[in-house]
């Protein structure tokens, strides 16, 4: 750690639990969170003056990258008006209806800030709308911090057998283990098995379409569609948490890119342009349980306030332009290129699975991930490593503990930043090499 940024985490931790407002934005890479005095585009620059290509992006969020300027006019507009706080206005109503048009699952629309507050009331959605109290969801996958689904997703090893009850924090009660079947993802006879097993008690089966939460796991060719099969044929829902996913590849999703559509799915992080924005978005006989016109609760103060709506309004805008995916994809198709040729070069057993504007890094994995008993394969040692290497260099890949997760580039990054990143990317890659012949450190 530099000398402001170890100076502020000093103060930090008198104040902030460790020091942080966020567990995982402790970087134990870098010994510390990267404290930002500013960002712009593809940059941001630190509290000690070092400025950094972005290759987190907010966690998925910042696809728009920093400071863009329609999301600026956005947050300007809503101080005019007022902020309009716990109002709903015309702009959520046509924000509303532009998610109907893009994602083949959504007649309805409810709005949250977070992620997690998104899976938590859709869930609860689902519980309704079935009758029925048990999820199945994925290893390796994540729906957000709270109980219902904070069991079961990423279970080191040893508790992998029993992924079902394990709980991923203190503090969960036991009980809410009851209501969690916890299987391995792209394993459609355990899907069936389960789901005769519970037969009348599943409400729903919920996964990331593309699982970034591992380091990037891909479905298996026939994997969605067989999902959307069973979950039909057993009066089951098919819940696509999308909060990733969406807009990473196009306005409709991995529901679209993949072609098959869920009963009911969340979406964010982009979807705010960086700002808190969410949404619940489905069938409108399932999202019509939502009171007042049904018999679930989903409410509250801050939920679509203006400026947030109007940063996702500007957001949209921006994704329709006939710049936006284009650039995307240019600016991809020469990332994955570089990306792969560096890693056929160094002959380094390293996977890099990709759905657009985001991607996994694996390190000492030879062949395409399957489920999360590959994340566990991952060297958490080299990542960390790796994180070291390229902050050195200006460029950050954020740390995730070094656990298998996700990066990517935003509209902001220009080919430069991409030629940039990938000479950085030789280096660190080079410097970490020879750890792949030794054994993991702990
Ligand atoms: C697939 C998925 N679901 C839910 C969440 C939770 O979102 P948030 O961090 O906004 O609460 C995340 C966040 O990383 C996610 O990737």
């Amino acid at each position: 750690m530099k000398s402001e940024a170890t100076t502020l985490l000093q103060r930090a931790r008198g104040v902030l639990p460790g020091g942080v407002c966020s567990s995982t934005r402790y970087n134990a890479a870098l010994g510390g969170p990267m404290y930002v005095a500013q960002a712009e585009g593809a940059r941001f620059t630190d509290v000690d003056g070092d400025t950094y290509i972005d290759m987190c992006c907010g966690h998925g969020a910042a696809l728009l990258g920093h400071k863009h300027p329609a999301l600026v006019k956005a947050v300007t507009a809503a101080a005019e008006r007022g902020f309009c706080s716990a109002f709903d206005t015309a702009d959520v109503v046509n924000l509303a209806g532009k998610l109907c048009d893009y994602l083949p699952c959504a007649e309805r629309v409810r709005f949250t800030n977070s992620g997690s507050e998104a899976t938590l009331h859709a869930l609860r959605l689902c519980r309704a709308f079935t009758g029925r109290d048990k999820l199945i969801r994925f290893t390796g996958h994540f729906h957000g911090y709270h109980e219902h689904t904070y069991i079961g997703g990423h279970p080191p090893a040893e508790a992998l057998a029993h992924a079902s009850t394990y709980r991923e924090s203190a503090g969960i009660p036991e009980a809410f283990t009851q209501f969690i079947v916890a299987l391995p993802f792209n394993d459609l006879a355990a899907v069936e098995a389960a789901l005769r097993e519970h037969a009348d008690e599943i409400a729903v089966v919920i996964l990331e379409p593309f699982d970034f939460n591992s380091g990037g796991i891909p479905p298996q060719p026939g994997f969605l569609a067989g999902l959307r099969k069973l979950t039909r044929q057993h009066g089951v829902l098919l819940f696509f948490d999308e909060i990733q996913s969406s807009f990473k590849q196009g306005l409709g999703g991995a529901q679209a890119a993949f072609g098959v559509t869920p009963d009911i799915c969340t979406i964010g992080k982009a979807l705010g342009g960086g700002l808190p924005l969410s949404a619940i978005c489905g069938h409108a006989d399932i999202m019509d349980r939502f009171k007042p016109v049904g018999d679930v609760q989903h409410s509250g103060t801050f939920n679509a306030p203006l400026l947030n709506v109007l940063a996702g309004a500007a957001f949209c805008a921006e994704a329709e332009s006939p710049e936006f995916y284009p650039h995307l994809e240019k600016i991809g198709a020469r990332f994955y290129e570089g990306v792969d040729g560096i890693v056929r070069d160094l002959g380094l057993p390293i996977q890099v699975p990709r759905f657009g504007a985001r991607f996994g890094l694996m390190l000492g994995l030879d062949d395409t991930p399957v489920d999360y008993r590959d994340a566990l394969r991952h060297r958490r040692d080299l990542m960390l490593e790796f994180v070291r290497q390229t902050a050195r260099r200006g460029v950050y890949f954020h740390d995730y503990g070094g656990a298998p997760c996700h990066h990517g580039f935003s509209v902001a990054h220009t080919v430069e930043d991409i030629d940039r990143v990938l000479e950085v990317l030789a280096s660190a890659f080079a410097a970490i090499k020879d750890g792949f012949a030794q054994s993991a450190r702990a």
